[in-house]
C-alpha cells in the first residue's frame, strides 16, 4: 500500500514522469505555435529521473508512465527505461508517445522492458493531421503504431483528443482503425491549458457527444476493465478492444484522483489543474542520490494536493502552463 496519502484520504499509486518538454509536434491543444524550450542544465539528467522514481516506488508508487514533449526525442530514454525497470515494487512502466519515432525506437523500447505504450492519434486525414500537429506526417506515425505491435506491444491504447468542427466526424473512423488493428482507444475532453481564446472554446465536444455518435453503430456496454487512469471504459459486440472516455469536464474524476505529475524540471505538480507544487530538483540537485531526503519532500508536498481543478471547457480557471511543459 502506498504511504503517499492526501489530506482528502486519496492514495497515490501512479507517477506521471515527464522527460522532456520538447516535441517534434505542435498539436494545437497542447503546445503554442512558437514554443520556448528549457535549457539542457535545466532539465532532470537521467540519473536524476531515476532517482526520483527511486524515491516514489519506496513510498509505495506501483505505476510510473514517461510522459514528454514527446519522450522518444530523448533518444537516450530506453536507458531510463531500463533503470526504472529494476525498482522493486513497480508493477507496470509505460509511456505516452505521439509515435512519430516509433517505427525506431519500438524495438529498443519492449526490449528495455516499457509494458504499456499509450499513442496520440486525433485524425485519421494526412492534411487535417498536419493542421492539428502543425507539422506531423499521419503515415510516420501509422507506421509506427504497427512497428509497436510488431516489436510486441500488446496493449496499445490510442488517444484521440475530439475537437468539434475539426475531427468529431471521425469518430466511428477511428473505431474501425482500432477495431481492425485490436487497440483500444480513449476519446479526450480537451483540457483547457496554456491560453484559452474563443476558438478553444467553441471546439469543446463532450464524451456523450462521442459516445452517442458510437452507439449509433455500436451498443455501448460499460466494462469493468481499470487501467489506474482516468478513463471509463465500454466494449462494444463483434470486438475485443476496449473504447475509454477520459471526461474531465463531463465526468470530473478527480474525487478518485490516484496520481501526482513531475515535470522535466523536477517540479512536483499534486494536480494538472493547479498550480501547487515542490521544487524536487533543488534537493536532487542539492543531494544527489539521497532517496530519503527525496521521500521526506514528496510526503510533505502531498499535503498541498488540491481536492479537485477548477477548470471548465470555457478555461475558467487559467492555467497558463502549456501541456507539453506539464507533462501530459
Ligand atoms: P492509462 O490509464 O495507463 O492508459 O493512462 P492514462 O490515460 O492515465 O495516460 P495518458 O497519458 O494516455 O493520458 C490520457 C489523457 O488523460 C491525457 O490527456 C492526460 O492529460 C489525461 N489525464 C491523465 N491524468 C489526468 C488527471 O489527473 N487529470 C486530468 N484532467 N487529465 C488527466
Ligand atoms: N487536453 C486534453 N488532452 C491533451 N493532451 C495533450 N494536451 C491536451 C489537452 N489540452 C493529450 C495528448 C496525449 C496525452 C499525453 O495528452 O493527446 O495523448
Ligand atoms: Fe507533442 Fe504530444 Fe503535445 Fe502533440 S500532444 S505537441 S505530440 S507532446
Amino acid at each position: 500500500m502506498s504511504l503517499i496519502v492526501d489530506t482528502f484520504g486519496r492514495t497515490v499509486e501512479y507517477l506521471r514522469l515527464s522527460v522532456t518538454d520538447r516535441c517534434d509536434f505542435r498539436c494545437v491543444y497542447c503546445m503554442s505555435e512558437d514554443p520556448c524550450f528549457l535549457d539542457r542544465e535545466q532539465v532532470l539528467s537521467l540519473e536524476e529521473l531515476a532517482w526520483i522514481g527511486q524515491a516514489f516506488t519506496e513510498l509505495g508508487v506501483k505505476k510510473i508512465r514517461l510522459t514528454g514533449g514527446e519522450p522518444l526525442v530523448r533518444t537516450d530514454c530506453d536507458q531510463l527505461v531500463k533503470l526504472l525497470g529494476q525498482l522493486p515494487g513497480l508493477k507496470e512502466l509505460s509511456m505516452t508517445t505521439n509515435g512519430s519515432r516509433l517505427s525506431k525506437f519500438a524495438g529498443k523500447m519492449h526490449e528495455a522492458g516499457l509494458s504499456r505504450l499509450n499513442i496520440s492519434l486525433d485524425t485519421l486525414k494526412p492534411e487535417l493531421f498536419t493542421q492539428l500537429t502543425r507539422n506531423g506526417n499521419l503515415e510516420r506515425v501509422i507506421q509506427g503504431i504497427d512497428a509497436a505491435k510488431a516489436a510486441g506491444f500488446n496493449r496499445i491504447k490510442i488517444n484521440a483528443v475530439i475537437l468539434r468542427g475539426q475531427n468529431d466526424d471521425e469518430v466511428l473512423d477511428l473505431i474501425e482503425f482500432c477495431r481492425e488493428r485490436e487497440l483500444d482507444i480513449a476519446f479526450i475532453e480537451e483540457m483547457p491549458l496554456g491560453i484559452i481564446d474563443e476558438r478553444k472554446k467553441s471546439r469543446h465536444c463532450s464524451s456523450d457527444e462521442v459516445k452517442a455518435i458510437i452507439s449509433q453503430r455500436y451498443p455501448l456496454s460499460v466494462s469493468d476493465k481499470r487501467t489506474g487512469g482516468p478513463a471509463r471504459y465500454y466494449t462494444m459486440p463483434g470486438s475485443k478492444i476496449h473504447v475509454g472516455f477520459i471526461s474531465p469536464h463531463s465526468n470530473n474524476f478527480c474525487h478518485e484522483c490516484n496520481r501526482v505529475r513531475v515535470t522535466v524540471e523536477g517540479r512536483l505538480l499534486l494536480c494538472l489543474g493547479n498550480e501547487n507544487s515542490v521544487d524536487l530538483k533543488a534537493i536532487v540537485r542539492q543531494y544527489p542520490g539521497d532517496i530519503a531526503r527525496l521521500k521526506q519532500a514528496i510526503l510533505e508536498a502531498i499535503k498541498l494536493k488540491p481536492k479537485e481543478h477548477h477548470f471548465g471547457p470555457e478555461g475558467e480557471t487559467q492555467i497558463l502552463r502549456f501541456m507539453n511543459a506539464t507533462g501530459g
